[in-house]
């Protein structure tokens, strides 16, 4: 497991799993078209050196890849994430009968006493500190990743911010667009931790909020940031937890804030919350630019950074870009909650072509009529999931990661009568096709089997299925018939 992003780009060189760029290259376009090429062909990380002739390296693909994603959290496949989570929740109602399961608990409550972060008084990031004056927001390699984007952005921030009622982080990984040497727009969209936040200081009558960047930490802290947990868990315990080991943090000199001490770069600042300004145009996620918005702006009021800071980026885009492996990972971890919600649920899949909010597939196990339409319901009216624009829910036997598969179930499974719903409700702030901005339509497709109680004028047919006896017959005399073996 990694202490710090230093760590695991150590790591990745040894196992020639890094290529070092020594030509100079542009942080204005030209380093986005490599990255992407590298996440299409599963290209190795990449570490820039020479960024405009900036000392400080740009590094990028560090999560671009079900592998890399893996490699970057300590575990060997994302399902380590599901059992982790599983793990945790079975806590709470498993029965302890037999010695491997007190064994288990054990082990369990181990993990657990490493998940509260530890204040550390000397820190790495600290090695270099800075006022505005001498090192500032326009000394930092930021890139301009799309031709149209509004100016150049931090594409891999993490923002930590506290609820001004109970003091309680939040950490969100949002993008932070450049004005100038002070000032930053600070792009937490609405229903976000950082963003809500926010709101609690209005409703105080706060106008500024004490808020730190950090650019670069261990790649658990990094992930735990985009990772979607509920109001007022902190995400370093999330990192702590995984990572088996708690995080460091160490106290800001200029605002009441903690931040990892292994961390790269540490912007510290105030959101002003009387002071919006015009975010964007961004080429996003969706594979469209997002559009001017407001948000309000981050002032810096120093700079602490490792004597030789790496600078992480991550592109996005078009799907599929790394955002979509850290998603995938939340997605397996955050799967044994939600059946732990909804014990129906069987298994989700959030595609790719989806970016999260747009598609949803949820098996699930049927017991009774309508209940797909409950689950769809489930979905709108959980967290970030209230986003989902389409809820697809197939039943168990479904492989649900089989997009082939699913497709071919919502044809031959729905009558469009019957089996659609469409209602309305909140909409991710990027989402363009929406009637209002933050406010859709949404749409249910009920693809599962439809059962007693549930209308239907002919009886369900059977699936095809070939009898066991004659694929053994034919396994077995596969090659006598004279076919070479067929790769699977
Ligand atoms: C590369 C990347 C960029 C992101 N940019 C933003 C952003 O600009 N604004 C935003 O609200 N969420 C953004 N997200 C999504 C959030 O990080 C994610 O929803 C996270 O769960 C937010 O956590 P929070 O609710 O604790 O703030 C981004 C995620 C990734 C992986």
């Amino acid at each position: 497991m990694f202490d710090d992003l230093r760590q695991y780009i150590n790591w990745l060189s040894d196992k020639n799993l890094l290529t070092v760029v020594d030509k100079k290259v542009s942080s204005e376009l030209e380093i986005t078209e490599i990255v992407s090429r590298m996440i299409e062909s599963g290209g190795p990380t990449l570490m820039f050196n020479n960024v405009d002739g900036n000392k400080i390296p740009v590094v990028a693909n560090l999560f671009g890849s079900e592998i890399k994603v893996s490699n970057a959290l300590g575990i060997s496949n994302l399902n380590e994430l599901y059992d982790k989570s599983n793990d945790v929740i079975s806590l709470i109602d498993k029965e302890i009968t037999s010695f491997k399961d007190k064994m288990n608990l054990l082990s369990n409550l181990f993990h657990m006493r490493q998940i509260k972060p530890r204040l550390v008084k000397k820190a790495p990031c600290h090695e270099l500190i800075y006022d505005p004056e001498e090192f500032n927001l326009s000394h930092l390699p930021a890139l301009k990743s799309w031709p149209s984007d509004g100016g150049k952005y931090l594409t891999s921030a993490m923002v930590i911010s506290k609820n001004p009622i109970n003091n309680k982080r939040n950490v969100g990984m949002y993008r932070i667009q450049i004005i100038d040497e002070l000032n930053a727009i600070m792009h937490w969209q609405s229903y976000k931790g950082g963003s809500q936040n926010e709101n609690h200081a209005k409703d105080l009558g706060i106008t500024k909020i004490p808020v730190a960047i950090v650019l670069g930490c261990d790649p658990v802290s990094m992930w735990s940031a985009s990772a979607p947990m509920p109001p007022d868990i902190d995400e370093f315990m999330l990192a702590g937890f995984l990572r088996s080991k708690p995080i460091e943090l160490v106290n800001c000199f200029s605002i009441d804030m903690q931040v990892p001490a292994h961390s790269e770069i540490v912007l510290e600042g105030e959101v002003h919350l009387d002071d919006y300004r015009d975010e964007g145009p961004f080429g996003d996620h969706t594979g469209f630019y997002s559009p001017i918005a407001k948000y309000p702006t981050f002032k810096l009021k120093k700079i602490t950074m490792k004597k030789a800071p790496l600078f992480p980026v991550i592109t996005v885009g078009k799907p599929i870009k790394e955002d979509y492996y850290l998603g995938k990972a939340s997605e397996r971890f955050m799967l044994p909650i939600l059946k732990k919600i909804t014990s129906e649920i069987v298994d989700v899949n959030m595609p790719a072509e989806g970016i999260f909010h747009n598609f949803i597939i949820v098996s699930i196990n049927k017991k009774y009529h309508g209940q797909a339409k409950k689950i769809m319901h489930t979905i709108w009216g959980l967290g970030l999931l209230s986003l989902t624009k389409i809820v697809i829910v197939v039943d168990k036997w479904v492989d649900i990661h089989d997009l082939s598969e699913v497709f071919w179930r919502v044809g031959v499974n729905i009558d469009p009568n019957r089996d659609l719903m469409i209602t309305q409700g909140p909409a991710d702030d990027l989402d363009h096709s929406s009637e209002f901005y933050r406010y859709s339509g949404k749409l249910g497709i009920d693809a599962t089997e439809k059962i007693e109680g549930e209308p239907r004028v002919r009886e369900w047919p059977d699936e095809i299925k070939m009898n066991k006896e004659i694929i053994e017959l034919v396994d077995n005399n596969w090659g006598n018939y004279g076919f070479e073996k067929i790769n699977e």
